[in-house]
């Protein structure tokens, strides 16, 4: 399983001035060469005592703000951010020799913004977050089936469902942005955006 990886530099004098054009360029190939779900990222996020965790989720919106996701706020990274909001975000493109390491801090993103996502989710997936009550210890998947048909009786496809209070959106606002790209002989570029005084500086760090 040893791979060569032959790809193309990446050279600063390629890189978009800030990291979210950069991340705008890269993530347009992935989808491109019909990557596999080139939106699903690594969030790791911390306790209170620094114990890491990590899990998947997708990335629903990036932009000059930063990134966003949607998740459960009583779930454990929910819980996790509410104690210490930095977090890590990582997208893992093996299949272009690339990958991209946010660190940034996450915030609640507004509940108008939350609401207009969750309703354009299909309507048992409105369903699910009720149901769920994500990260805690259940007896049984009846259990969860069982609170799921309640609520689909309550709510039947058509009628509008309530966004839930304990769930919606973080926006990760990124405070340095890493790009890797796989090279030939481990020789790899790392480029990394540090956020500096209103703008971006750029280092380069050894593979
Ligand atoms: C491909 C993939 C996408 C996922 N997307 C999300 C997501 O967008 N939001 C979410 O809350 N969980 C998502 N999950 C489930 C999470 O990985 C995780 O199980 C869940 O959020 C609970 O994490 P926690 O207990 O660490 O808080 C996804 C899982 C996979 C494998």
């Amino acid at each position: 399983m040893r791979e060569q990886y032959r790809t193309a530099p990446l050279l600063e004098a390629d890189l978009a001035g800030d990291p979210m054009n950069q991340f705008d360029r890269w993530f347009t190939q992935a989808v491109r060469v019909e990557l596999h779900e080139p939106n699903a990222m690594i969030v790791s996020t911390a306790d209170a005592d620094g114990r890491p965790s990590s899990r998947t989720v997708l990335l629903k919106a990036y932009g000059v703000r930063g990134f966003v996701f949607y998740t459960n706020y009583t779930s454990r990274k929910g819980r996790e951010i509410e104690a210490n909001p930095a977090v890590s975000l990582l997208f893992p493109w093996h299949a272009m020799a690339r990958q991209v390491i946010v660190s940034g801090r996450a915030e609640r993103v507004g509940r108008e913004e939350t609401a207009a996502y969750f309703r354009s989710r299909p309507h048992g997936s409105q369903l699910g977050a009720w149901a769920s009550a994500q990260s805690s210890v259940i007896g049984s998947r009846e259990e969860l089936a069982g609170a799921y048909e309640e609520l689909a009786a309550r709510y039947p496809q058509g009628e509008q469902v309530p966004v839930p209070p304990h769930w919606g959106g973080f926006l990760v606002v990124p405070e340095a942005v890493e790009f890797w790209q796989g090279r030939e002989n481990r020789l790899h570029d790392r480029l990394r955006y540090v956020a500096e005084g209103g703008g971006w500086s750029v280092e380069r760090l050894a593979p």
